[in-house]
């Protein structure tokens, strides 16, 4: 029970901190509705690679490099760490569950997707994605990016290192990545609690390309999304 007050506790306190007043207001909503389904507010982001990308300057001590396929178990291990907030978790790990992690991460090298890490000596320190191609459905849908477009996501910080802007560094640095690449497109998705994702975003040069809201049923994949601005493809089909 005390443990329970004290992680409900700090993850109110990092909202009301790192979010503001406004995320606050829509979890209370979302949690009046949970009965029924979940309601998301999401923006898609988007960030033209043919413009100047400003990477900004890694703290001294970090490296920024790709991942290897042999380096997953480790890079896929930072989110489960002792030290990290086990209340942000989106789902526990066993053994089992983290073999099929490390699995699916490597599966992803295959097709072509890159794992970019900040490394802090031989501690990984942070962890983000570009993928490119087919991605896994989003609300039970099939996404198939366009040619030379690519999608950034699955950032992580460890908490320790949380609030030096690696997350700044490393997606300013994947961007560039894609642009040597041939890219010339990104997108990018932000939960509407997320703020610092968007600030994130706003700042490595991403505008919102549209606003949606999504209604997921209990216990179902799918969901309603309604588009309230700009253009939901190609992450979202949006009923209108
Ligand atoms: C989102 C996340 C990757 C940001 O990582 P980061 O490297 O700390 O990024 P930043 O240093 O830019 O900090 C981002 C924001 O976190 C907040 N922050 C700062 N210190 C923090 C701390 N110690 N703990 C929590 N949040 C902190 C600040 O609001 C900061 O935003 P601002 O600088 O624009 O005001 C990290 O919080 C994380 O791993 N969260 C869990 C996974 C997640 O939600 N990923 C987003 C996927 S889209």
């Amino acid at each position: 029970m005390t443990s329970k007050i004290v992680k409900y506790g700090s993850l109110l306190a990092n909202a009301v901190r790192y979010d503001g007043a406004a995320v606050l207001a829509w979890r209370v909503l979302r949690q009046i509705v949970s009965p029924f389904g979940s309601l998301e507010a999401h923006v898609l982001l988007e960030c033209d690679l043919t413009r100047d990308i400003r990477v900004p300057a890694a703290p001294p001590e970090i490296t920024v490099r790709t991942a290897l396929p042999e380096e997953m178990a480790s890079v896929v291990a930072i989110e489960f760490g002792p030290d990290e907030p086990a209340g942000e978790r989106r789902f526990d790990v066993d053994a089992a569950g983290m073999a099929a992690l490390v699995a699916t991460a490597r599966s992803r090298m295959a097709v072509g997707d890159i794992c970019i890490v900040a490394a802090a000596g031989s501690d990984i320190v942070h962890f983000s994605w570009l993928r490119f191609g087919t991605l896994p459905p989003v609300l039970a849908r099939p996404v198939h990016l366009p040619d030379r477009e690519c999608y950034l996501t699955d950032g992580y910080t460890v908490r320790r290192w949380r609030g030096r802007r690696l997350f700044d560094v490393v997606s300013a640095w994947a961007l560039e990545e894609a642009k040597r690449r041939g890219y010339v497109r990104a997108y990018a998705m932000a939960d509407f609690i997320k703020a610092p994702s968007r600030r994130m975003a706003r700042r490595v040069g991403f505008f919102a390309r549209g606003r949606v809201l999504v209604f997921r049923r209990r216990g179902r994949d799918d969901g309603l999304v309604l588009r309230l601005t700009g253009r939901a493809d190609p992450l979202f089909h949006a009923l209108w």
